[in-house]
């Protein structure tokens, strides 16, 4: 519905401003519309960019007061009109938070005369909050000192709205050209019941369709004349009285005409397959051990909250993640933890303040593909802790390269599915400077590496022999995780040999390209690699673990590393259905410690 909406619209109109505006004129659901951008996004049927707009919306406090009227309201409501109650009394009437911030705001108002007795001062009152919030929630806009005071009492919020522009794109085509994957017996047989066809036997052994009717949309359209060689008269001879949709005319039943997606035969092994193992040996000769990360359906549980990422942060939204349908919902999850996990979110603990709000055990219930790799971590860190209550603390060093899947436009350099490398230590008084000597040590492994690894793939005048030899520095900005306090995003910078020039090219010292294009410019740049930080006690004191215990952590994509050593510069190729094993096979393997 959305898919041809959008394709449709596209063919007579330029463009589509805004995503939600257009889901909104057609009743569909933005979510859905969204998808389906994405899609045709990658797919080049359409060029994309992304809309973010501020919306006010209320909060869980400012709904309640909406519907139940305000707090100052409610406190007035349940004084007598005549005399006085007490104060005993009244906060029996009403719920505690209500009773707090109704006194404290009908008593500002000069609504009621407050003491040991608590009277009237004026008889009536209008609720001028809750008026407001309802105003809010039909997206009616305020004046600036209206939205300051429901801001100031956190009864609203700004939420951040994501859409899309979009217009036609490169390979933009009215439909989506359908490529078969295998041929399946309803290709041959052509049976799909959905529309009667109504149909006439012509003398020259053609079938001419006069009109179909959909059983499910009930319109009547004419067809046209179709011949027997497109293979649906065939289908049409053989289930006259059958049923097919409309658009199922060319491609039900009609065999002779489905285009194949290609087989590509050689794509049995993966490049990346051999960095894998290349990084893997640089974990276990720094003496990490390797997590099972062989499950991809994850809980929001472990993907999120054990990692004390808010249940609104904006990572937990369909747009970023993928939510699984069937199974919906996780079967168990550690229910003793499960109530810590709770507590530190919604009011802290072990000097934290949480995030005060209601934490909900149906968003933790949640599957998905889980996101990243620290999944996997905030289960093994908890089975260390629960390890250490039991017996006694062990410390680890960990870590884990496997997939993770985000829901994100497919492009060049991103795919919805990527693979991240983890690593993490746990041990008691680990401080930041331990991290930065342990990122030190990986990267200038992973630096060794890349240095040795050289591309010798069918393009002949792409021969890389020693990529980058010279420094390897890092750098770190200060960045934010939910989980990390401090994090830190690691850059390094490469100064690259000029000893080599690429015959691609001709840029000295340029030999990796061109995805690494801004080498291209004076050969020195600092680049983001990778994230870090150390787990935050609200992440790891539930867990069971004593407060001198740390976790050092980081993370990064595998692909990264993979392209500059394969000098590839389209992710595709290197992952999915198009990459070539030949490059495995004419590749001579990259020697370790030889320049
Ligand atoms: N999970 C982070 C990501 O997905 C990476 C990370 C791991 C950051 C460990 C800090 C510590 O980008």
């Amino acid at each position: 519905m959305a898919e041809e909406a959008i394709l449709g619209y596209l063919e007579n109109h330029d463009e589509i401003s805004d995503s939600g505006q257009f889901a909104a004129d057609r009743g569909l659901d933005h979510n859905d519309v969204v998808n389906v951008i994405k899609s045709l996004h990658g797919f080049r049927y359409i060029d994309a960019q992304d809309i973010k707009k501020e919306t006010l919306v209320l909060t869980e406090e400012g709904k309640k007061y909406a519907e139940k009227g305000s707090p100052e309201v409610q406190l007035f409501l349940a004084v007598p009109q005549e005399g006085s109650i007490s104060k005993e009394e009244l906060q029996k009437l009403l719920d505690p938070a209500v009773y707090k911030i109704g006194c404290s705001q009908a008593a500002k108002n000069k609504w009621v005369q407050m003491g040991n007795q608590i009277s009237r001062k004026v008889q009536h009152v209008e609720d001028r909050v809750k008026d407001l919030l309802l105003q809010i929630q039909d997206g009616q806009e305020l004046g600036k000192d209206d939205n300051n005071s429901l801001k100031a009492r956190k009864l609203t919020a700004l939420q951040t709205w994501k859409g899309y522009s979009v217009k036609r794109g490169p390979d933009y085509a009215p439909r989506r050209r359908r490529t078969a994957t295998d041929l399946t017996r309803e290709h041959l047989q052509g049976y799909a019941p959905i529309c009667t066809w109504i149909c006439r036997y012509s003398v020259d052994h053609k079938y001419e369709l006069l009109s179909a009717i959909c059983d499910v949309c009930s319109t009547m359209k004419c067809v046209g004349y179709v011949s027997e060689q497109s293979g649906v008269a065939t289908m049409i001879a053989a289930h006259e009285k059958n049923a097919y949709h409309l658009e199922d005319v060319v491609t039900v039943g009609d065999w002779r005409n489905i285009e194949f997606k290609e087989y590509n035969f050689s794509a049995k092994g993966m490049l990346k397959v051999w960095v894998k193992e290349r990084i893997k040996n640089i974990f276990r000769l720094m003496n990490f051990e390797e997590m099972p990360t062989n499950r991809y359906v994850e809980s929001s549980f472990w993907n999120f909250d054990a990692l004390f990422q808010p249940q609104q942060h904006p990572a937990r939204d369909s747009h970023d993640t993928f939510f699984l349908k069937a199974p919906a919902t996780t079967k168990q999850l550690p229910e003793d933890y499960v109530e810590m996990v709770k507590r530190v979110h919604e009011s802290g603990g072990y000097g934290s303040r949480g995030y005060g709000y209601e934490w909900k055990r149906e968003e933790a219930n949640k599957n998905l593909l889980r996101t990243h790799t620290t999944a996997i971590s905030s289960r093994m860190l908890y089975a260390l802790a629960q390890h250490a209550k039991q017996q006694s603390f062990t410390p680890k060093k960990y870590f884990s390269i496997d997939r993770v899947f985000r829901n994100e436009a497919v492009d060049r350099t991103h795919l919805a599915e990527f693979h991240q490398i983890e690593g993490l230590v746990c041990d008691r008084g680990l401080t930041l400077g331990h991290l930065i000597g342990v990122l030190q040590d990986f990267f200038s492994r992973l630096a060794m590496l890349e240095e040795n690894g050289y591309y010798h793939g069918e393009k002949s005048d792409f021969k890389m022999h020693t990529l980058f030899s010279g420094m390897n520095k890092l750098k770190f900005k200060p960045a934010y995780n939910p989980y990390t306090e401090p994090s830190m995003e690691i850059f390094r910078f490469r100064i690259m040999n000029s000893s080599n020039s690429c015959t691609a090219c001709k840029v000295i010292g340029n030999l990796i390209h061109p995805i690494y294009a801004s080498y291209h410019e004076g050969l020195k740049k600092w680049v983001e690699i990778g994230n870090s930080g150390m787990f935050r006690p609200e992440m790891l004191r539930p867990m069971g673990f004593s407060e001198d215990v740390n976790v050092i952590a980081w993370g990064l994509s595998l692909e990264r590393p993979t392209m500059i050593l394969y000098g590839i510069n389209n992710i595709r190729d290197l992952f999915g259905h198009k990459v070539d094993l030949g490059l495995i096979k004419k590749n001579p393997l990259c020697l370790l410690g030889i320049k």
